[in-house]
């Protein structure tokens, strides 16, 4: 038994270790780390709450444009989301209130980026090559400005 004082001191340095390791830990790691998963889940609800949800989807806005809701929905528009072309509900209303004006994009290039004739488009979606449409269909300009308004109306745009 002569070795004993040293196995004796190996143990406790390796025990000292531990208790260390065990205190850091607890005092370290997060409250809620672990409880669903490898990470901090206290993190998920301080994100949303910090993010509140700007876009809301089309029905937000039939609330109070109702008429114009309505004329989408029977046009060629009917799956395009008014926010899409508008902006985020959360920008022009909050609470029932309105606390902005929303933006109105009238310019062509709205209407480019889903209907400019681009290679890997699918044949069947309606597309155009932009300055041989507004040429042939005799527009009183060329490609500018709100040059697509003049013949089409954006909420129900088949002609
Ligand atoms: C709480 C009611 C309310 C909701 C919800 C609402 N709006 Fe409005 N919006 C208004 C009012 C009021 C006006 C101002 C009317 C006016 O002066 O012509 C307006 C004006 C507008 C305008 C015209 C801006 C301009 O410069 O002429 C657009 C475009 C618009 N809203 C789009 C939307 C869209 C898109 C949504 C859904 C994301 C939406 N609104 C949701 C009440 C609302
Ligand atoms: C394809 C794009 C597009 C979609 C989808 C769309 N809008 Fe518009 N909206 C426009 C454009 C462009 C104008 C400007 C029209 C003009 O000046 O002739 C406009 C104008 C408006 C105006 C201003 C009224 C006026 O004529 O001055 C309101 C309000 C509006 N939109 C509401 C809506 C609502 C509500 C929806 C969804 C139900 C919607 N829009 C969907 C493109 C769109
Ligand atoms: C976010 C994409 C998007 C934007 C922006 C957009 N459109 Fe469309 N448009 C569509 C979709 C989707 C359809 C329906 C296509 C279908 O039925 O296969 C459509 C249909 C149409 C049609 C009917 C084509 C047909 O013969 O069936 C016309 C015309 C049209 N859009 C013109 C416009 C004009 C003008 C603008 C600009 C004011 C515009 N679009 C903006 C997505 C868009
Ligand atoms: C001077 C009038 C006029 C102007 C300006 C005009 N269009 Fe048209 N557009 C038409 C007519 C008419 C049709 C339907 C006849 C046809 O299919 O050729 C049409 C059809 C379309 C279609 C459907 C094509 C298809 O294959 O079904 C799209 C998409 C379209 N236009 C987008 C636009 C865009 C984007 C602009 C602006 C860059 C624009 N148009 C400007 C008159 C016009």
């Amino acid at each position: 038994m002569e070795h004993a004082r040293h196995v004796l001191r190996a143990l406790s340095v390796l025990l000292l270790a531990l208790v260390v390791f065990v205190l850091g830990r607890t005092a370290l790691v997060p409250k809620s780390y672990g409880l669903y998963g490898p990470y901090r889940h206290d993190n998920v609800a301080e994100q949303a709450g910090a993010r509140p949800p700007l876009h809301r989807g089309a029905v937000a806005c039939a609330e109070c444009h109702g008429e114009r809701a309505t004329a989408v929905s029977a046009g060629a528009h009917a799956r395009v989301s008014c926010e899409v072309c508008h902006g985020p509900a959360g920008r022009h209303v909050s609470g029932g209130e309105v606390i902005a004006a929303m933006s109105v994009d009238r310019s062509f290039t709205l209407c480019a980026r889903c209907h400019r004739r681009i290679l890997g488009r699918p044949d069947k979606f309606p597309q155009v090559v932009l300055e041989q449409h507004v040429h042939e269909q005799g527009a009183s300009s060329g490609l500018e400005g709100k040059v697509c308004l003049e013949c089409h109306d954006p909420h129900s745009p088949r002609l």
